[in-house]
């Protein structure tokens, strides 16, 4: 099938573009950003994904994409528009549309006949209806038919090739069956379940899915808080907890809290349209909380720390908002790092692949080129990421390189009684100071913090 994705060279356009292009569908990328068009052009990326490189190549080998810069050459050569365009955040937490708004204006002023325009953008519930009011305002009097979509995407920074090509499932929200037919069409070669709903329903999923993700990294957050106070281990609780089938093992790992560009923006989102229809959502209000009160936590631990410590040298590890991904958008380590800078402490920091961040922090921290250069004599090394090559850490190499052996691990990817018995003073998420005592033969108890 011909494909237009308008907002084609984000994270959601691109991936989706290349992933519907590797299934056969001849694709066009359009975007009104020249300089990324023309990167991907040249094959090169604007984005950093795992596996995207090769997704490009092949798709652009078997000439199945081509990226532009002209909205009506996609309209012309396409039957299916997809919009992928920013649904960012307004001030006041309320989804600003604009973006999308202006893409169905346009689209419905190029469209000469049918097409099926598919809104993949997260949009509050009620949007697809208001999408459908814009375009018939918009096509001049015309009588030209279409149908609107809601088709959501549920991918992971980091992993989102794989998340776009090996879905657990693909929502679609269709208000009548022509449409459901193409877009069954669409996704026939995706052997996975298909579950076929209205438009506000599917709008509804994206949110309902990312505040429960939101919600249990906030309630694993507020568990290990609990556990340090009471001195019990967080790893062995976790251990038991993900045993019960109905909690399950994945996404409940503690840590600074949850960053990105999506599950607070969704969150704040839900809240806003929830409120206008009259429902407030506690609960989702604390969520948020909690998320602050966590980084939070871990700022005034380390600035508590830094008082006691003779030098100013601190090292951070990781920059974006997690492993895997260069995006910095809502990082925790970025919040850190706005509440640590001071003329009198030396940052030094390193990530993989955010060789940059913006300013004012820019100029204030020094990027190392090297993991050794950025610990070496430093006093006070946290790590906000769990990149692979953080965890495969040697901490005997580490202790014998810092001047003061802290270590604020705020991703526990470290094992907390092999820093101990190093001599480091420790300091994990969950972590309480009596589980040294189990281990307290080599005098650690005063080492868990
Ligand atoms: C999320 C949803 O997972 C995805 O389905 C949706 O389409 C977009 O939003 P993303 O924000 O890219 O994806 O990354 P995700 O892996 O969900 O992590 C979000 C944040 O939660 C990160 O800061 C991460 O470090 C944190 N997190 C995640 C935890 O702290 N603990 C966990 O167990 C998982």
């Amino acid at each position: 099938m011909k494909v237009a994705i308008i907002g084609g060279t984000g994270y959601v356009g691109l991936i989706t573009g290349l992933g519907l292009a590797l299934h056969g569908h001849d694709i066009i990328c359009m975007d009104t950003d020249t300089r990324k068009i023309a990167a991907l052009n040249n094959r090169e990326l604007p984005i950093y994904e795992d596996g995207l490189a090769e997704l490009l190549k092949e798709a652009t080998d078997r000439n199945k994409v081509f990226f532009t810069n002209c909205l009506q050459t996609a309209v012309n050569k396409s039957e299916i528009i997809m919009i992928a365009v920013g649904t960012p955040e307004s001030t006041n937490g309320e989804t600003d549309l604009s973006h999308l708004i202006q893409a169905l204006k346009l689209v419905a002023n190029l469209m000469d006949s049918y097409r099926t325009i598919v809104i993949k953008s997260t949009v509050p519930v009620g949007t697809c209806d208001l999408a459908r009011t814009i375009i018939k305002d918009n096509l001049k009097n015309r009588f030209i038919p279409f149908d609107i979509v809601s088709n959501p995407e549920f991918l992971r920074e980091g992993n989102a090739v794989r998340d776009f090509l090996n879905p657990d499932r693909i929502v679609i929200g269709v208000d009548n069956p022509e449409s459901a037919v193409i877009m069954k069409e669409l996704y026939q070669t995706f052997k996975v379940p298909i579950v076929l709903t209205d438009t506000r329903s599917a709008e509804m999923v994206k949110y309902a899915c990312n505040a429960y993700l939101a919600t249990r990294i906030s309630f694993i957050n507020e568990i290990a808080e609990i556990s340090e106070k009471v001195n019990a281990d967080i790893h062995a609780i976790l251990e038991s907890m993900k045993l019960d089938k109905r909690i399950g093992g994945l996404y409940l790992n503690p840590g600074p809290g949850f960053g990105g560009p999506c599950l607070t923006k969704d969150l704040k989102s839900l809240i806003s349209f929830a409120s206008k229809a009259k429902a407030e959502l506690p609960l989702f209000k604390a969520v948020l909380e909690r998320n602050e009160v966590q980084i939070n936590n871990i700022i005034k631990f380390v600035i508590s720390e830094l008082k006691d410590i003779r030098g100013q040298k601190i090292t951070v590890l990781g920059l974006s908002f997690k492993a895997g991904t260069n995006d910095t958008r809502n990082s925790p380590a970025l919040h850190l790092l706005e509440k640590l800078i001071d003329p009198k402490i030396r940052i030094h920091v390193y990530d993989p692949v955010v060789k940059s961040i913006e300013e004012p922090l820019n100029s204030r921290v020094s990027f190392s080129k090297s993991i050794e250069e950025a610990v070496r004599n430093t006093d006070c090394l946290i790590v906000m990421t769990e990149w692979p090559e953080f965890k495969e850490l040697d901490l005997e190499t580490v202790y014998h390189l810092m001047r003061n052996p802290l270590i604020v691990d705020t991703r526990n990817i470290f094992p907390y009684n092999k820093a101990l018995s190093l001599g480091f003073r420790y300091k994990g998420i969950g972590i309480g100071i009596g589980i040294a005592c189990a281990d307290n033969s080599n005098g650690t108890l005063k080492n868990i913090i």
